[in-house]
């Protein structure tokens, strides 16, 4: 006995020693950087204080302003770089071994679980390879069915709002996003569109995501005291309502599967005979490989594909109608394009139709460089880098700041002027590749991003062919919520008038 804890304390003391050596070489490259003064336990993180959820990405905006375009914060003991030049983003995200993710997806991990997003190393690897082919072109092409069909009920739905009256189109789209992930990807009907008012799953990721960001920015809520807190006792409340929702997501589908044993997709409004593994949908993909993927990572995924697969285009789609809805010169080319495409018909039913709206994608990916869904993302350096001649050490965090470097006016002069023909082929030949990244890039870019631009097109599509939207909020009233997903605080507040 007395041996064995002479061991764990010699055991004990090694690490203790190898994490002191560690922690003063980082201290010694890292403070050569600039950034906000750091103090004992809590770091940087005091520049926080007292700032609340609706001025926090304002705050983060001020501090990169200060200390950018490269600098280096605290929090705790942990350091993190903050990068914003596409030179600079290339090294990490270009890299097929930065694939870490940073601090923060440890407080998302309760409730997205070890999925996609945040898993690393041979479980990443494994279940990307297991998952894409259920994005494949072939598999996009029949979704297109519950893009227009999804999309024709939306402006049903909203037909009631079309009195000249304003009105907040966000939950509207949230529930339209909600209904095609769950059809889609999932191949259960949610009717999320059929009650606009309220949705239980919808309030409680809101208040997750608040949550969570909260959590980061406040250093005692980092350790799992934090569930004896108040707010992470409510952080599990919400979990139980996100978590319940997907897993009947998955028990319907289980049940649609076995009184449909022939392994067909065949979803109320899916009706496609699909044999192949190779061309199963998401759910039925997971589902249909059992023995390599458990119950517990089934659900994981579900959660991380039922968030990322319609937060982000839920808030892409908005930002593009209020910027549309802004600048209605603009509008007015893009409602010429639809009717030069699509004739008398109300929406777009084929990715060829799709692929014929040349404006308005480029009207898509400017509303994206502007105000992109997923506005900072970020790595856990498992590698040394060198950035700017400056050594970071391995296990140093890098925040990627996404929003920055789209809005930087070295590369798009007047960034926050929305102007499409940016995205024009002639303007975007001599761009550096890594300086539009929406959706991130390289080996952990965004698995979703071709569905997402096709359900993005096909739903502005239809609204812009029915209605004319006019904005109510400027970009200079406008307050961006910097939580998971980048958002309006107001929501978008617009009105209609039929064409
Ligand atoms: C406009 C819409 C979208 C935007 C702007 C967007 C953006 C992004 C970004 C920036 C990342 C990298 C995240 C990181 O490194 O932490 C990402 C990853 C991911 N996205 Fe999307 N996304 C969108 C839509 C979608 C959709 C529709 C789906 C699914 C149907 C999806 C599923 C995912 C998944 C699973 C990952 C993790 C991929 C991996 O690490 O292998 N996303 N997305």
């Amino acid at each position: 006995m007395y041996y064995i804890i002479t061991l764990g304390i010699i055991a004990l003391l090694w690490m203790l020693r190898n994490y002191w050596k560690w922690h003063k070489e980082v201290v010694q490259y890292i403070d050569k950087i600039q950034g906000p003064t750091a103090y004992p336990f809590i770091g940087s993180l005091h520049v926080f204080f007292g700032t609340t959820k609706y001025d926090i990405f304002k705050k983060i905006k001020d501090i990169t302003e200060k200390y950018g375009p490269f600098f280096r914060t605290w929090s705790n003991n942990l350091a993190e770089i903050h990068i914003m030049q596409p030179e600079h983003i290339e090294i990490v995200l270009k890299s097929s071994k930065l694939i870490t993710k940073g601090r923060g997806y440890d407080f998302i991990l309760p409730w997205l679980g070890d999925g996609l997003l945040i898993s690393n190393g041979p479980k990443w690897f494994q279940r990307r390879k297991l998952i894409t082919p259920a994005f494949h072109f072939k598999i996009l092409e029949h979704y297109m069915n519950v893009f227009s069909q999804k999309s024709r009920r939306l402006i049903t739905v909203l037909e009631k709002e079309a009195n000249n009256e304003v009105f907040d189109v966000y939950p509207y789209i949230t529930h339209c996003a909600l209904d095609i992930i769950c059809e889609t990807a999932m191949g259960v009907s949610a009717n999320a569109l059929e009650n606009t008012e309220n949705n239980q799953y919808v309030d409680s990721l809101y208040k997750t995501s608040e949550l969570i960001i909260n959590r980061l920015f406040t250093p005692w809520y980092h350790s799992n005291l934090y569930y004896l807190f108040p707010e992470g006792r409510e952080f599990q409340r919400h979990l139980k309502i996100l978590h319940g929702f997907t897993t009947k997501v998955i028990a319907d589908r289980k049940k649609i599967l076995q009184e449909n044993p022939s392994n067909k997709i065949s979803s109320s409004s899916n009706d496609v005979l699909i044999n192949s593994k190779q061309k199963l949908s998401f759910l039925d993909l997971l589902l249909s490989a059992n023995e390599t993927v458990p119950d517990k990572d089934v659900r994981e995924e579900v959660d991380t594909f039922m968030f990322e697969g319609h937060d982000t285009t839920t808030a892409a789609i908005s930002w593009s109608l209020f910027l549309l809805g802004n600048h209605l010169d603009l509008q007015e080319k893009v409602y010429k394009e639809l009717k030069d495409v699509l004739g008398d018909k109300k929406c777009p039913e084929t990715i060829s139709e799709l692929n014929d709206l040349q404006y308005l994608e480029c009207c898509i990916k400017e509303a994206l460089r502007i105000y992109p869904s997923v506005p900072i993302i970020a790595r856990k350096l498992t590698e040394e880098i060198v950035i700017d001649g400056y050594k970071i050490p391995k296990n140093v965090y890098c925040s990627v700041h996404i929003y920055k470097v789209h809005r930087n006016p070295k590369i798009y002069p007047n960034p926050m002027k929305f102007d499409p023909d940016r995205f024009l082929p002639e303007n975007t030949t001599s761009r550096h590749p890594y300086a539009y990244i929406p959706f991130s890039a390289g080996p952990r870019n965004c698995i979703g991003q071709k569905f997402a631009i096709y359900e993005e097109k096909t739903v502005l599509a239809a609204i812009l062919k029915t209605y004319k939207v006019i904005a109510i909020d400027s970009q200079d009233n406008v307050n961006e919520l910097g939580e998971l997903i980048m958002r309006p605080e107001e929501g978008v507040r617009i009105k209609l008038e039929k064409r």
